[in-house]
């Protein structure tokens, strides 16, 4: 075994950007579990601490937006933490610090390098490492995350996991015993789970990966594969056991950090939901929903010692928040997938909202007050919980900030990393001041938005071989290109990125 107690050190994850991690969102899940919320107070100084940051994009991107906060990454994987300093000085980032730190050899020791925090984020973590990992982790957030302070935490959860222990296991098992490198030893674990497949292996057709896991697994990453399946201590756990794990450092469970799972009425339909209503505690109600929902990933948003707040206090707070639009209104979805069926926007109410902001970001009482509206105004949590849940809309934690010279440059600096392959960020994201956090981007929009940012009378594909792109790639990204710039760039100044 490796220095890294079962978890897996000899290949580097995938960088990305998730936004669950950013204090905006989980401002916003706070106030759907009824609990005030700090966060919009510290928007301008805020402490925050990422665990297992990996090679630290979402750490950079919120440092990158809100040059005033404090920002964290803690990882033991010297790969990731060198590639993450590495991003942050190229793009002179002077308020994020990374550490190369065991998260099992924390102690509670006051004088410990890791400073208070106001907001901790570990995403991608929990589940997958060993049990003195775990308590190393919950001594940290007993020791550091500020009373009223903010938790958010992603895990593989159960029951939706359930059928997939076999997968994991046989991967783990028959890869180490058939190649050296992890990512080497999951490719070569997968073909005997094809084999095996084919030869009608009675437990590897289950959810949570379907009908066909191989055909799934073959179009993932060979760094996700590994760092998903090649753990020792791969582990999925109910909601109920982490709250339980996490009660020693005194956090509180208050919401689910993916915002729709906050509506019922999305998540069950009505013959589940009579079951849950049977329940007023929220841990059984939370297992009801997690034995009917599909999803095998959960986000979870705790607090050190919540304070608990009315529906009537909850929206004056939610009506307080600037929302902008995250696609153009001519892309805005009216209607959603959810596990209850269909969430429809009724375009009487929402479409005059879509409008009113495809023309500027908006408060939403100024929203909810729209003359041409139809419908009931007083669904403040509604109309947030359905423009940010559905990925449409961004808290603006600064309305009408110009754009600033810290999250261009940061931008800039993506978007070469990108383009000499040194950063392969499948789900990276801009940096804006204006928002405070990142807007989830595809590569080819930072380097569009770069080449937007350059000026110039260049043509695209100029711009691209000039910028260091293989002559072949420029002429791809000549059309990608085009079609960014007139369907992303409305999107972009709104968000304050140009
Ligand atoms: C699946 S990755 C998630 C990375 C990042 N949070 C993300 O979502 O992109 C888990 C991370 O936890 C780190 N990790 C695992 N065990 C650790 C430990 N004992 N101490 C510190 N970091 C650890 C790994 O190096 C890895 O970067």
């Amino acid at each position: 075994m490796s220095w890294g107690s079962g978890y897996v050190t000899d290949v580097a994850y995938l960088p990305g950007y998730y936004r669950q991690q950013s204090p905006a969102d989980l401002a916003v899940a706070c106030l759907l579990g009824n609990v005030r919320s700090d966060i919009p107070a510290l928007y301008e100084a805020m402490s925050y601490l990422e665990l297992g940051c990996g090679r630290g994009l979402s750490a950079l991107v919120l440092a990158a937006s809100n040059p005033g906060w404090h920002v964290t990454g803690i990882d033991f994987n010297p790969a990731h933490i060198a590639e993450a300093r590495q991003l942050a000085a190229s793009a002179g980032l002077s308020n994020v610090t990374f550490h190369e730190v065991d998260l099992a050899s924390l102690t509670s020791d006051a004088a410990s390098p890791i400073p208070q925090a106001d907001v901790v984020s570990m995403h991608g973590v929990w589940s997958w490492v060993a049990p003195p990992v775990q308590d190393g982790i919950v001594r940290l957030l007993a020791a550091k995350l500020r009373a009223g302070g903010v938790l958010h935490i992603s895990y593989n959860s159960l029951p939706g996991w359930q059928a997939g222990f076999g997968i994991q296991r046989l991967l783990h098992e028959a890869g180490s015993r058939l190649a050296f490198r992890s990512d080497r030893q999951v490719s070569a674990a997968l073909d005997v789970v094809k084999q095996l497949h084919e030869a009608g292996a009675r437990h590897l057709t289950a959810a949570p990966l379907g009908d066909d896991p191989v055909a799934r697994l073959t179009k993932m990453p060979s760094e996700y594969l590994a760092h998903e399946y090649m753990n020792a201590f791969w582990r999925p756990v109910f909601h109920a056991d982490v709250v339980a794990a996490l009660r020693p450092a005194k956090l509180e469970w208050v919401a689910a950090a993916d915002l729709l799972e906050n509506f019922p009425a999305l998540m069950l339909t009505e013959a589940q939901r009579a079951v849950q209503e049977r329940f007023d505690d929220p841990l059984m109600r939370e297992l009801i929903k997690d034995m009917c929902h599909p999803r095998s990933l959960r986000h979870d948003v705790f607090v050190r010692g919540p304070r608990r707040i009315t529906n009537a206090e909850r929206d004056v707070a939610l009506r307080e928040l600037t929302l902008a639009l995250t696609v153009r209104p001519d892309d805005f979805v009216y209607e959603a997938a959810v596990p209850a069926g269909k969430a429809t926007l009724g375009r009487a109410f929402y479409e005059p909202v879509v409008a009113a902001l495809g023309r500027e970001a908006h408060l939403v009482s100024e929203l909810l007050a729209l003359p041409d509206l139809h419908g009931q105004r007083d669904i403040a949590a509604e109309l947030v919980g359905m423009l940010l849940g559905t990925g449409q809309a961004v808290v603006v934690a600064r309305p009408g900030a110009a754009p600033e010279r810290t999250a261009q440059r940061f931008n800039h600096t993506l978007a070469r990393s990108l383009l000499r392959g040194g950063s392969n960020a499948g789900g990276a994201a801009m940096a804006s001041f204006r928002l405070g956090a990142g807007l989830a981007a595809i590569p080819a929009e930072l380097l569009t938005l770069d080449m937007l940012m350059e000026g110039g009378e260049a043509s695209p594909e100029a711009w691209a071989v000039q910028a260091g792109m293989a002559t072949d790639t420029a002429v791809q990204f000549r059309s990608a290109s085009e079609t960014l710039l007139e369907r992303r760039s409305p999107v972009w100044r709104l968000a304050g990125l140009c």
